[in-house]
């Protein structure tokens, strides 16, 4: 396939000598079965080009399939790669088959490969070596031919450096290694890009189509672009939606580009551009793993992060909800040895808020407040009014408090954990976690 129908077929566009020479040796490494390393920042089109290379292979008519390592948590990674057998991990209910397994004779694409946990990268090194692998909770080994191209905007050889990324993993990934300019290092492709989505769009919402005047040109040239393509896709996307005035002026665009300056300064004098600023902009759509119409999936992989969410939000409430009873009682113990009525000299203002998510989670949830060891009680969310200042016992801190009474409940209980974890209202994990806390600070338990 020539170039000009490779750009056509997958929409990466650019003519700028830089841009044609990325094309040029995806053509030439496509139809082989090395292994390809993408580099680049956010938006340059590394996983525009990872279908590229599938689709000018052999393998174009089986599976391409996309796993955002940097999305899946860290303790499913090796499950979703490699699969499970059933029981293999918590609530694992059922025995799945892996990512791999699915691509099977076609193509996987490795997503901020650099996001790989050691296990993971142990794994993946041997199915690179032989292709063979053994799901989550097996021993039996499996085969399978599948060709890895991989992507990442960090700075791998930085990684291998630190130790956190095996050399022997990079050497077998990066058999060619392709580096995809960003925007701003090949300017002559900005406009005719902006133009082409400009066109696009308005297509799409059947309005006549934009033009740029000279200094919108010179705007969207001297731009920075941190998000790269996808950031300029964005901003005619909505320039289009947005902006009435034709032709397109560079005081219409300025507001919807970030970091630039606003006009009073010296026209044209961009914000310096962070390196790697990039990530942290646009929502990457499609940000968990799946071959595309491969929705199903997707589905699942949202529901067991927001799985996982929940436990972690369950488990703040329960040591949020540890912290105010340790308070109750302290308060509590203070004032019945006291002279005068119950609960004068102690006003609680506000109590704690309940914080169990409703509908609208997502969008409307604000979470807790993170308590460390170590906080003040006065950080604690709630306030103590006239708080006595000659009540003669000293107060135990929180902390103080808190230990006596898991040392209490593991008394009372014989050292049976899950029924003190009961007694206390805790999660057996959080209770878990505090014991070990103490024996790590040699507390007698
Ligand atoms: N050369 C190009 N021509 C046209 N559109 C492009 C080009 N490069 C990228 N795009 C578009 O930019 C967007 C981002 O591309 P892509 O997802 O491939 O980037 P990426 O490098 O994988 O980014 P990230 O690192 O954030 O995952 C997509 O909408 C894609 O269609
Ligand atoms: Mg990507």
């Amino acid at each position: 396939m020539d170039r000009t129908a490779l750009q056509e077929r997958y929409g990466l566009f650019g003519t700028s000598p830089s841009f044609v020479r990325v094309l040029d040796r995806i053509r030439l490494v496509a139809p082989t079965d090395a292994s390809v390393l993408l580099l680049g920042e956010s938006g340059v089109g590394k996983e525009l080009l990872a279908q590229a290379i599938h689709g000018l292979s052999p393998r174009r008519h089986k599976p391409f399939v996309v796993v955002n390592c940097g999305a899946i948590p860290e303790g499913l990674i090796e499950s979703e790669l490699f699969g499970a057998e059933k029981g293999a991990y918590t609530g694992s209910v059922e025995r799945r088959t892996g990512f791999f397994e699915e691509a099977d004779g076609g193509t996987i694409f490795l997503d901020e490969v650099g996001e790989l946990p050691a296990a993971a990268q142990v794994r993946l090194l041997r199915v690179l070596e032989n292709g063979q692998f053994s799901r989550v909770g097996s021993s039996q080994v499996k085969t399978v031919d599948v060709r890895v191209v991989a992507a990442t905007n960090r700075n791998l050889g930085a990684e291998v450096q630190a130790g956190r990324f095996r050399e022997d993993l990079y050497y077998r990934l990066a058999t060619v290694v392709v580096e995809i300019p960003p925007l701003r290092e090949r300017r002559e492709d900005i406009v005719p890009l902006f133009e082409r989505y400009l066109r696009q769009t308005a297509e799409r919402y059947n309005t006549p189509p934009h033009r740029l005047d000279g200094d919108a040109r010179a705007l969207l040239e001297g731009y920075a672009w941190p998000g790269n393509v996808r950031e300029l896709r964005n901003v005619a996307e909505q320039a289009t939606v947005l902006v009435r005035g034709v032709p397109l002026t560079a005081s219409e665009l300025r507001p919807l580009l970030r970091g630039v300056p606003s006009p009073q300064g010296s026209s044209g004098a961009l914000l310096p551009m962070r390196a790697g600023a990039a990530h942290d902009v646009q929502p990457t759509m499609g940000a968990f793993g799946g071959s595309g119409t491969d929705a199903v999936r997707e589905r699942e992989m949202i529901y067991r992060a927001l799985l996982e969410l929940r436990h972690e939000v369950r488990d703040l409430r329960e040591q949020v909800a540890a912290l105010l009873t340790v308070a109750r009682v302290t308060h509590d113990d203070l004032d019945a040895a006291r002279p005068g009525p119950r609960g004068e000299g102690f006003v609680i203002v506000r109590d704690a808020e309940p914080y169990a998510p409703t509908a609208g989670f997502a969008s409307s949830y604000t979470p807790p407040p993170v308590y460390s060891e170590g906080d003040e009680v006065e950080d604690a969310p709630f306030e103590i009014a006239d708080a006595p200042s000659s009540s003669g016992a000293p107060l135990p801190t929180v902390e103080d408090a808190e230990r006596d009474l898991i040392v209490q409940a593991l008394h009372r209980t014989d050292g049976n954990r899950r029924e003190a974890a009961r007694m206390l209202g805790l999660s057996e994990r959080t209770l878990y976690r505090k014991i070990s806390q103490y024996e790590a600070q040699g507390v007698d338990l």
